[in-house]
């Protein structure tokens, strides 16, 4: 029960990695306020957390609007009164076309959900951690946070974007008891990256993605969680300003 009575938020919970790491925290015992723009998605999650019996509450926000946080984060405190840990990790993957094809719609698109939204969260979190006397926050980035990924510009922008973030707001809160630090994921199977839908689009495109990652396989979300249970774990104590790759070895 490493998380025992933490009051810990999930962004993007409805699904994939934010939905696998909802349930993961639960069964360490924290309660868990699930958030996602999703409803359904979110509700679902919900229901997996009650029926193994751990506490949860959804809220439906769009991660991209800062006064929906501020909303959101003003909620969470006024119940609970505190917030021990934050996983700002909701995230769309845009387009999968060449630079020029990308219109401003998509790029403005991007950077507010997967970059934008990543600051506001931080900002409201750690005006709360500071009161508090610290606390916790974790950035779900990428591998295309750490490298290029052609076909991805603006996706890679903003996950270069969270990752700058993480390691400035790392320096600047780390006497104030605040750890930060962001995971990087390589492909991982989720509704966000789908191969079989992939492999429709782009034929040939999964395989060649796959024979890249030296242990020539795509990622599990639990792999990725696991690595997120020990950053935001006691454990991590001295750990923070990192982004951690969970990658099969791509970015070595
Ligand atoms: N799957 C991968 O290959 C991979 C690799 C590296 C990083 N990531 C990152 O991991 C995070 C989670 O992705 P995933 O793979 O679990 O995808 P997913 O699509 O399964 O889950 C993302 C969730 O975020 C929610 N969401 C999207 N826009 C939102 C908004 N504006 N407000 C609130 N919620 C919103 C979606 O509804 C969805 O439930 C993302 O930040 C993604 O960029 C994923």
């Amino acid at each position: 029960m490493e998380f025992k009575d933490k009051i810990v938020l999930v962004t993007g919970a409805g699904s994939g990695i934010g939905k696998v790491a909802a349930i993961a925290f639960a069964k360490e015992g924290a309660t868990v306020i699930i958030v996602d723009i999703d409803e359904k998605g979110g509700i679902a999650t919900l229901n997996e957390l009650k029926q193994i019996g751990a506490e949860g509450y959804f809220q439906k926000v769009n991660v991209a609007s800062f006064e929906e946080q501020e909303k959101m984060l003003q909620g969470i405190i006024k119940h609970f009164g505190r917030l021990d840990i934050a996983l700002n990790n909701a995230g769309i993957s845009g387009p999968f076309v060449r630079t020029v094809d990308i219109s401003l719609k998509q790029w403005d698109q991007v950077i507010a959900v997967n970059a934008s939204s990543v600051f506001y969260g931080m900002k409201l979190q750690i005006q709360q951690m500071l009161k508090q006397g610290g606390g916790i926050i974790l950035n779900t980035a990428s591998i295309a946070g750490l490298r290029g990924l052609p076909n991805s510009l603006a996706y890679t922008a903003s996950k270069h974007a969270v990752v700058g973030m993480t390691k400035t707001a790392a320096m600047e809160y780390a006497r104030k008891n605040i750890r930060i630090n962001a995971i990087c994921p390589v492909f991982t199977v989720t509704k966000l990256f789908n191969p079989d839908m992939l492999e429709k689009v782009a034929p040939g495109i999964p395989e060649k993605l796959k024979k890249n990652i030296p242990m020539k396989r795509f990622a599990d979300p639990v792999e990725v969680v696991n690595a997120m249970l020990w950053l935001c774990s006691e454990k991590a104590s001295f750990v923070t300003g990192q982004a951690m790759a969970v990658d099969g070895g791509v970015t070595a």
